[in-house]
């Protein structure tokens, strides 16, 4: 294990923002772990795990230890009739994951095809899409506890996985580093294919989807057709949580905005907040922040989720577009937008 100094991670963020970490590292097999938790520069500087770098945006240098993720290994460790269990190593590419699944016809993660990012770093926010989450097929989370080197393993439940929401986002923040999950997939058909984009995309292609790899396909073309390329557009996907409401509160929007998007979620309702930031815009103008453009920060044409670097931004240039979008969305509906990306 090498640790360097002052070291550029422009590539190492999605939104492609230059910033320099201070203290730098590669993590390649888990019997480095510990040395790295000895080592003078992680003992005495603040630290960051980093994934695929696809749910960060660097406001500033980062004064610490940057860790980098990249313990590789797809194994197959339990087997019965009707399902599989899967360990992944938390330097994995999620996709790959995915591809290792859908190629061996495992159900449960197909929906969350193309999700940029790292194994390790999916149960911090829960990946979601096209109607499942990592929750359904997680079994168990390894980690180290940074205070003693221990390996401790969560189980689903201990993990607290909400909506883009876990523990490790919140009481056990920095506390651990992830080593490895464990999924259980299905080896028997399970198509989910209820979510309304996806049944659309079916419809509207006429494609009657029989195997994994039909909804899988279907996934990635519906991701790759509205969010933009981060290898050509820095973004991070989206950079806001949708809104959720009380039945209360949605009939007085409603009363307002008989034309507002809901959806139902288990007695609480999910307002896009896509929609929103659509129908809001800058200060002062009646344009939408749907494809603004300002300087070299924007917000995508085609989701107005996703905040776009157009090359060379600052993450101050981002932050700023997104609290003018935040105040906008909470003047015209009274709502509050919470990024989804984590500030650093
Ligand atoms: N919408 C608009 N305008 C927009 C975007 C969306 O009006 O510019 C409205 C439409 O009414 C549409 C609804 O939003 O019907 C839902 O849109 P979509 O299915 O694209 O999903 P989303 O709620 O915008 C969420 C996730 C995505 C995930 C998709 C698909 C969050 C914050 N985002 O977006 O996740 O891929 O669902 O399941 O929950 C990510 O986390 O980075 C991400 C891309």
């Amino acid at each position: 294990m090498q640790i360097l100094e002052n070291y550029d991670l422009t590539k190492l963020n999605t939104f492609g923002i230059k910033a320099e970490a201070k203290y730098f590292t590669e993590i390649n097999k888990e019997e480095d772990i510990p040395s790295l938790f000895e080592s003078e520069q992680f003992k005495n500087n603040e630290r960051l795990f980093l994934g695929g770098g696809s749910n960060v945006l660097f406001t500033k240098d980062f004064d610490g230890i940057v860790i980098l993720n990249k313990i590789k290994g797809i194994e197959v460790i339990n087997e019965s009739k009707e399902d599989v269990w899967i360990k992944a190593y938390g330097g994995e590419i999620w996709h790959d994951l995915v591809s290792f699944s859908v190629g061996h016809e495992y159900w449960g993660i197909e929906n969350l095809s193309w999700v940029p990012g790292t194994v390790g770093a999916a149960p911090m926010q829960n990946i979601g899409a096209y109607g499942a989450e990592l929750k359904d097929t997680l079994v168990s989370v390894e980690a180290y506890d940074i205070s003693n080197g221990e390996k401790v393993i969560f189980q689903n439940n201990e993990c607290k996985l909400g909506y883009r929401d876990s523990i490790f986002k919140n009481v056990a923040k920095g506390k651990y580093f992830i080593s490895a999950i464990v999924l259980k997939l299905s080896k028997v058909e399970k198509k989910n294919i209820t979510y309304r984009a996806l049944k659309d995309y079916f419809e509207k292609n006429n494609i009657n989807p029989e195997t994994i790899k039909d909804i899988s396909d279907a996934v990635i073309e519906i991701r790759k057709s509205k969010l933009p390329d981060p290898k050509i557009i820095g973004n991070a996907g989206s950079f806001f949580k949708n809104v959720f409401v009380e039945k209360k509160e949605l009939d007085i929007l409603l009363e307002k905005y008989p034309e507002l998007p809901y959806f139902e979620e288990e007695n609480v309702f999910k307002i896009p907040a896509g929609w929103l930031i659509e129908e809001c815009g800058p200060a002062r103008s009646t344009i939408s922040w749907k494809g603004y453009r300002v300087g070299n920060v924007g917000v995508h044409d085609k989701q107005a989720l996703v905040l776009v670097n157009h090359g060379g931004a600052t993450g101050e240039e981002i932050k700023d577009l997104a609290l003018q979008i935040i105040d906008s969305v909470k003047q015209k509906f009274g709502l509050i937008l919470n990024p989804e990306v984590n500030f650093v």
